[in-house]
Formats: structure tokens, sequence, C-alpha cells
């Protein structure tokens, strides 16, 4: 996760001003969007736009605020007003971790708590998204203190609670905390959202018997996260509570909007060539080998030849690969690129660059294919993402995927690995032949989204974790 790093808004510039306009007023939308150079080409959505919250005001520079939540009286964190809260990120960018940290952060703002912002590692080099991020966060009232020095530390002991995020976070605090370490132990609450090896080191973990708690965004996680640290490293886990993610009401406005959802479907597939009647099968995901477009790619080959040979009268298929970054992974990516060439399916596969804005996608897809090998993902957001625009997912049994899915309900799993690829393949067939059941799949996969995973879901989740925390370091103090 920590490797996910940057990515860019990749759209035409047209559409957020469609989308400003067919959006009601009374609430919410995204982020700002700047158009940069406009060149579309058919196979892929070109412009390049960048985040940033200077308020630029024109046809080219559209800025949208997104509101905070609204503070009512049923809101489950009310009970966080006017505590002390320093979070504790081992970077800023727009991935995954540290957006999750951001969102926890504007919901202690929403009722009213005080709420202090460190960054572990940052680069030396100005870096125009870290710039965005803090700015977007000082407009909302958190504090960004530097990482190191006596303002941190004076800031953690003072602290109500204190949310170290990532396991990586861990550093911190024998490099900046050091002798008052055990003074601020009993008020952390360790947020982790990672399961690779590389993350179970000592030196990164040593403290985590001696936390509060430890927060993990999947049962199957915080499973491995129990064996792994007994096993390998000789550790207890502190008390552990899994809170699955829920849906930004930004994400669900759009979700519900079909006068935006079908602009959004027209223009995507427009830039990328497609009809409306063609079905999209895509992956929205960083390419990796982890996340396993490799393996879609063989599937989706394999579905076409199923197709071709059964004589099946379907419309014609697409795989969307969402997430591309040919200066990164450029192995990788070049190894994906050959496997359309050799097998002469170029003009049914798509490569779209890394973006943070997957409304777009979502509203123009049909299946979301969540393919992560191994031990699969943590959590998933974009699973979640897809259900709430009624899209069913093609996903692999693993990780906190078949915690979300519904096998045969909300969607259909396969295996990890090889022998997930032939399975993968009839499922593509599947959802291609029957449209009724894709259909339902979609609209069961939307009402479970409604019924558990939706920003309340996780607020409320969330604050039964932050009571027992506060409770227990209370406790602490006065013991
Ligand atoms: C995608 O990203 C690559 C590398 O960052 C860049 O060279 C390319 O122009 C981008 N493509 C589009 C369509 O924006
Ligand atoms: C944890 O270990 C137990 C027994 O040692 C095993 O049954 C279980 O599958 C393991 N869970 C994970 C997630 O590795
Ligand atoms: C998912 O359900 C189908 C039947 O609908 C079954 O054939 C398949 O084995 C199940 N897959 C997993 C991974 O549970």
């Amino acid at each position: 996760m920590a490797k996910q790093s940057t990515s860019w808004l990749t759209f035409h510039k047209r559409w957020p001003l469609l989308l400003v306009a067919l959006l009601s007023t009374s609430t919410v939308i995204v982020l700002l969007i700047r158009a940069a150079s406009d060149s579309c080409n058919t196979n892929s959505v070109t412009t390049t736009t960048t985040i940033t919250t200077t308020p630029h005001y024109s046809y080219e520079n559209t800025r949208i605020q997104v509101t905070s939540q609204v503070e009512t009286p049923s809101n489950p964190l009310r009970f966080m007003k006017s505590k002390l809260v320093l979070l504790v990120s081992h970077e800023l960018s727009l991935s995954g971790g540290p957006l999750l940290l951001m969102e926890l952060a504007f919901l202690l703002r929403g009722v009213g708590a005080e709420v202090v912002w460190l960054t572990i590692q940052k680069p030396t080099d100005s870096d125009e998204v870290i710039y965005s991020l803090e700015h977007r966060m000082l407009d909302r009232g958190v504090k960004v203190f530097p990482a190191k020095g006596q303002e941190a530390i004076d800031t953690a002991l003072k602290a109500d609670l204190v949310v170290l995020n990532t396991a990586v976070a861990g550093k911190w605090l024998d490099s900046v905390v050091k002798e008052n370490v055990p003074r601020i132990l009993p008020k952390v609450l360790w947020w982790i959202h990672e399961m690779r090896g590389h993350y179970f080191k000592l030196e990164y973990v040593k403290h985590l018997p001696y936390v509060a708690g430890a927060m993990i965004d999947s049962h199957t996680t915080a499973e491995y996260w129990k064996n792994r640290t007994r096993e390998r490293l000789g550790i207890k886990m502190p008390e552990t509570y899994v809170v699955h993610l829920g849906n930004s009401k930004e994400l669900m406005e759009i979700a519900e909007n079909n006068v935006a959802k079908r602009v959004l479907r027209e223009h995507v597939r427009e830039s990328l060539g497609v009809r409306n009647e063609d079905l999209l099968f895509a992956v929205i995901n960083s390419v990796s080998r982890g996340k396993g477009q490799d393996l879609f790619l063989r599937s989706f080959y394999q579905s076409l030849q199923l197709i071709k040979g059964r004589k099946l009268q379907v419309p014609s298929i697409h795989a969307v690969i969402v997430g591309s970054d040919m200066n990164a992974q450029t192995k990788f990516e070049t190894e994906l690129r050959n496997f359309v060439v050799e097998n002469k399916i170029q003009d049914q596969v798509h490569f779209i660059n890394k973006t943070l804005t997957v409304a777009p996608y979502l509203a123009s897809i049909d299946v979301l294919v969540q393919n992560s090998q191994a031990r699969g993902e943590c959590f998933g957001r974009i699973t979640i993402e897809a259900m709430a625009f009624q899209l069913p997912v093609l996903g692999t049994a693993a990780g906190g995927t078949t915690e979300i899915v519904v096998n045969g309900t909300t969607g259909l799993l396969h295996n990890v690995g090889k022998e997930g690829v032939k399975p993968l393949a009839n499922n593509i067939v599947k959802l291609a032949t029957n449209v009724e059941r894709r259909l339902t799949m979609g609209k069961r996969g939307y009402e479970r989204v409604k019924e558990r995973f939706l920003e309340h879901h996780m607020s409320e989740r969330i604050a039964s974790v932050l009571k027992e925390v506060l409770k227990k370091a209370e406790n602490h103090a006065f013991s």
C-alpha cells in the first residue's frame, strides 16, 4: 500500500463542468480539477489534470468544494468534541492509507475535535500533491505540524488519543518520541491497512503489544496479523478491532444520480471509442503483479475465445485497465502490452493512467474485476465503490473481497493464481451472456452497500472503537 504512490486525475476537461451542472447544489462534490493540455485519442482518456486546492475560477479551472459533514445530534462521533487527537501518517500521498486517515481527520473536525496531523516521511523537494493535501487539511481546521521536534512530542503527551496509521508509522515512536514512548502507548490506536510480509518487522511493530488497540480493515487481515506477529515475531497483538470501510457521501451522491452517471458514461465511452451496448469489464487498481492485471488479461482473452468457439450471441466485450503508469512499473506494463499485441486484442483492451477520480469509470463500465492475488486486498475499497454503482464484482476469493462480495449474489468469486484464470474467464462469459443476472447482482451489491458500507456505518464502527480506547487511556491515566 505504501507503494501505491501518486495518482493523478486523468480525464477530459469537460466532464467536471457537466457534472457540476448536474449535481444538486445542496451537497458535496469533489476536489478541484484543473485541466491541463488537451489531446484526446480514441484509445484512452487523455488529459492530465492535477489536483490542487488553489482556487482558480474560470472555464478551465473548476473548483468544487467538498462540504463538511453536517453535524447532527445523532453523529456517533460527537463524544469526540473538544478532544485533542494526534494523527501520525507515514506519508502524505493520494494512496489509500493517508487518504483514509484524512477522512478520519475530517470526520473528527466535523464534530469539533481538535486534530493535529504529522507526516513522517516527506520528500525533500516541494511536492505539489503534499502541498495540496496539506492545504485541504488546513482549510478544514486540521493543524499540520512537523513530525519531529518538541511541538510533536508535546502534542503527543497532551493528546487524548494518538492514531498511528500503517505499520511503518511505528518507527516514529522510537525516532521522535523516544524516552516518552511508555507515556504515549496507552493512548495509541494503531490503524493497520497492510498485510505484505515486509511489514512484519520488529523495528516497526515492537510497541504493538502495549498500545490501547489496533484497528484493521478486514477480519482476514486481522487474523493474518495475529498469526504472523505470534509466529514470526513472538509478540502478541493488542485488543484488535475490525472496522470495514464505508463509501464517502461524495461518491454515493454520484452513484445515485442517474443523470450524472449517464453523462459520464457517454463521455468516457466516447473517448474510449466503445459503443453504449458494448460490455466493459474493468480492473481499477494500480498496475502491478499483486493486483493481477496480467491474469485478468489472460482470462479476458480466454473468454473471447469461448464466446467465439460457442458462437454465443453477445455484445462486444472490452477489458479496461485503469491504473497504468508507464513510468513506474515498466517491465510489468510492457508485459501487459505485449500480451495484448501478441494476441491481437488491441481493439478490445484499453489502458488508462492512474487516477484518483474513479467515478467516471465506475459510471461507464458494466462489471468490476477485483483480481488481487496472494492474500488479496486488505479491504479493497474500489469493491464497495463499484457496488454503489450497481456493478457486479468478479473477485478473487481472498482477503477483504470475501467479506464484501457475496459469491453468487453480488458477484462471483474465483481462486487466486493461475488456477483462477479459467474460472474467471467462465464468469466473464456468464455475466456477458446473462443480462438479467448481471443487473440483479449489481442491484444486490448496491443494497449490500446501503446496509453496511456507507460513511455513517464506518463512523459508527470507528466511534465504538474510539470510545473503548479513550476509556482505556483514561483508566490508565488515573491508575
Ligand atoms: C500516461 O502517463 C504516462 C507516464 O506518466 C504519460 O507519458 C502519458 O502521456 C499519459 N497518458 C495519458 C493518456 O495521459
Ligand atoms: C491463522 O492460524 C490458524 C492456525 O494456526 C489457521 O487456521 C488460520 O487459517 C490462520 N489464518 C490466517 C489468516 O493465516
Ligand atoms: C462461488 O459460487 C459458485 C456457485 O455460484 C461456486 O461454483 C464457486 O465454487 C464459488 N467460489 C468460491 C471461491 O467460493
